[in-house]
């Protein structure tokens, strides 16, 4: 398993280009097998769990050629429908082939996604709400095993919690339903919002995107003239990046960025004492003479997004006061803060909020990566740190952070890839 060497201390500055979003370019594959013709997905990140996905589509029986960032895909001839437990275990939002296997082909077998890191990550609601579209749903030897008698039926849908990915799910499936679907208390993230569009450009009926309420009128199993996509930039990936320039106090330049995605983190960077110059695609952030202390609560979109939290983490360590972060959507999202305390950073939890107390100077040590966003944390870290970080299991980066040592090194970053001999 590769591991990243990080020498703090450098100051950072020049541009760093956002990649498309996972978070969309997801939903986006997935949604390709309700489309009669191929697809070209254009601004797709690299990155593992892309890959991974991609694997699936092609087991099932797609067909599929990925190249600088472009996919091009066509599942005309699936013939599968089981996401078997080698895959879906390492990717989670597998997922969201359900909605739209079930809703073309009547049925499916999808292995249970299980628990990650950073929480237990049911699909409870997904179940309940494709079983009100006329699904029978089991759980057996650890698959879902999903099936519909004559296609799913449109239904009014009320989510008991938000949920991006269930969202998505049932969007896909109640676009080849028959009859009307409503789908109430819906994630409204930017990626979902993508999703939604790229739907109704292939032609079905749909109100309300953005919303928590979406109204759907299914083609009744016909497939969709799905068009060519663009993939929206990567919020996260923007706000990781703001975070290295905030961290080490630099100016720094994002391009390709979508600004009124991330209102919710320019806004806590603004209250910590940064600056920023923003036009339509681009975010320059300037250093502050006094990083003042945050107090931030993690809530669905476009509240402060969660995936952004473990950054902030590290980054209140650099603050001159004490920081208090709260996570209200996962129960277990606070991996990084053991390893950061092995920088030296001073961090007390108490249930579901950390309190950071800062300035707190840190140094080079080993920490492991657990999660995706709780690596981040600790690359941010290990660029302020005294001396060396080795962040070892970095293949959890790799899963949705694209070229991310070669972009921190564009911008003055020390950081080197080292490849574990076998
Ligand atoms: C999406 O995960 C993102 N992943 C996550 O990003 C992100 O952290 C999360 O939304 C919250 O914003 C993708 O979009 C691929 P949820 P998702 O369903 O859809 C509970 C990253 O780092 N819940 O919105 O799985 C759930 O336990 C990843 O890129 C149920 O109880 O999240 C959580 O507490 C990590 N039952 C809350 O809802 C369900 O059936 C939000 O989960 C579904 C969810």
């Amino acid at each position: 398993m590769d591991s990243l060497e990080i020498i703090g201390g450098n100051n950072l500055s020049g541009e760093v280009q956002i990649s498309g979003s996972k978070n969309s370019a997801l939903p986006l594959i997935a949604s390709i097998i309700l489309s009669k013709k191929s697809v070209k997905i254009h601004n797709i990140p690299d990155v593992v769990d892309i890959k991974t996905l991609i694997k699936l589509l092609k087991i099932l029986g797609a067909e599929e050629k990925f190249s600088s960032n472009t996919l091009e895909i066509n599942t005309i001839k699936i013939n599968k429908t089981v996401a078997t437990y080698d895959i879906v275990k390492t990717m989670r939002a597998s997922i969201l082939v359900l909605g739209p296997l079930l809703a073309r082909f009547g049925h499916c077998q999808v292995s249970l996604p299980g628990g990650c890191a950073i929480g237990s990550r049911p699909v409870d609601l997904h179940l309940k709400a494709l079983r009100k579209m006329g699904a029978n749903i089991e759980i057996k030897n650890g698959y879902i095993q999903a099936s519909v008698e004559n296609g799913l039926k449109g239904g009014d849908i009320k989510f008991e919690k938000k949920t991006v990915t269930g969202t998505e799910n049932l969007v896909m499936a109640g676009a080849l339903a028959h009859g009307t679907t409503i789908l109430r208390n819906c994630a409204t993230e930017p990626e979902v919002i993508q999703l939604c569009e790229v739907i109704k450009n292939a032609g079905v009926e749909i109100d309300g995107i953005g919303t928590e309420t979406i109204k759907i009128i299914g083609t009744s199993g016909k497939l969709l003239n799905m068009e060519d996509i663009e993939v929206i930039p990567d919020r996260i990936e923007a706000g990781t990046y703001l975070c290295a320039g905030a961290i080490t106090n630099s100016e720094i330049k994002l391009t390709s960025v979508e600004p009124k995605h991330i209102k919710s983190i320019l806004d806590k960077l603004k209250e910590m004492g940064f600056t920023f110059k923003i036009t339509a695609q681009e975010i320059t952030i300037f250093p502050t003479s006094n990083i003042l202390p945050v107090n931030l609560i993690t809530a669905e979109y476009p509240l402060f997004p969660t995936d952004i939290q473990a950054q902030f983490t590290a980054l209140a360590t650099q603050s001159n006061g004490k920081s208090t972060i709260e996570e209200r959507l996962f129960e277990n999202r606070f991996m990084h803060v053991n390893e950061l305390e092995r920088l030296g950073a001073s961090i007390k939890i108490d249930k579901n909020i950390v309190e950071i107390s800062g300035k707190t100077e840190l140094f080079g040590a080993d920490v492991m990566a657990t999660d995706l966003r709780a690596s981040s944390a600790l690359v941010l870290a290990g660029l302020i740190a005294n001396g060396k970080t080795t962040i070892h299991r970095i293949y959890h980066l790799d899963r949705g952070y694209e070229n991310l040592d070669e972009k921190l090194n564009k911008l003055g970053a020390n950081v080197k890839r080292v490849k574990l001999t076998k």
